[in-house]
């Protein structure tokens, strides 16, 4: 089913449906913070589970798309070192240091223990908290709610350095919207995949109940009214 919009919290809105016909519905927003699907195919055999392959993920399609939307602030943009080739040349690559690595080539690779967002300023960017350096290094999650489920802390650590609306376009479990939630920020997120949705609602529902400390909460969504 597509179509669904559920208002978890003013400023905070989630999309079951195709970002590539609900994003241009919604105007130049400020920050886009996501990880889409960049051509892996993507199947884990992590702790001998076989997940279903990620909508999008055959080509790189979406991550060129995504590179290609306008913000106002800034967007960061995860993908692969070898998707670089491909992308628009961006103003910096921050580098997420894991806590494990890539199998990969074992003779003649080395054992890739980074991930990397692209990054690309808007007309009206300036970083909110100070300088960053282009490198955060937070522990992976165990993929308990998605096979490429990004940490809080890192996409915490990376809205951080945003300002305005952030919409992730590729919300998968709903990672950037949990961050945008303890930091108090408002929030749009897309999922085509009715799952993973269902899983961003519960997720993101639960962190407005606990944002961060000095966070104000944000009030509840008011009521919609009805077209009769
Ligand atoms: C790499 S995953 C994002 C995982 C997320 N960072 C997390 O922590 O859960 C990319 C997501 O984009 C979704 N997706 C693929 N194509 C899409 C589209 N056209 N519109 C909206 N979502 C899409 C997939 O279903 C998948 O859940």
């Amino acid at each position: 089913m597509s179509g669904r919009v559920e208002h978890l919290a003013e400023g905070v809105t989630l999309h079951l449906g195709d970002c590539r016909e609900i994003l241009p519905t919604l105007g130049k927003v400020d920050a886009m913070v996501t990880d889409p699907p960049y051509g892996m195919r993507f199947r884990s055999n992590s702790r001998l589970i076989r997940h279903e392959a990620i909508a999008n993920d055959s080509t790189t399609d979406a991550l060129l798309w995504a590179c290609n939307i306008p913000v106002k602030h800034s967007k960061y943009i995860f993908c692969r070192w070898d998707n670089l080739a491909e992308v628009p040349k961006p103003r910096s690559v921050v580098n997420w240091i894991k806590n494990n690595w890539s199998m990969g080539d074992l003779e003649h690779e080395h054992a890739r223990q980074t991930e990397i967002a692209l990054f690309y300023p808007g007309e009206n960017h300036h970083f909110p908290c100070g300088r960053p350096t282009d490198v955060v290094e937070v522990r992976r999650t165990g993929n308990d709610h998605h096979p490429s489920e990004k940490p809080v802390d890192l996409m915490w650590a990376v809205v951080r350095w945003t300002d305005g609306l952030v919409v992730d376009p590729f919300m998968g479990s709903g990672t950037t919207g949990v961050a945008c939630a303890k930091l108090g920020r408002k929030f749009i997120g897309i999922e085509i995949e009715t799952k993973y949705f269902e899983i961003a609602c519960r997720r993101i529902s639960e962190a407005l109940k606990q944002p961060d400390m000095f966070v104000a909460a944000p009030p509840p969504a008011k009521q919609q009214a009805l077209a009769l």
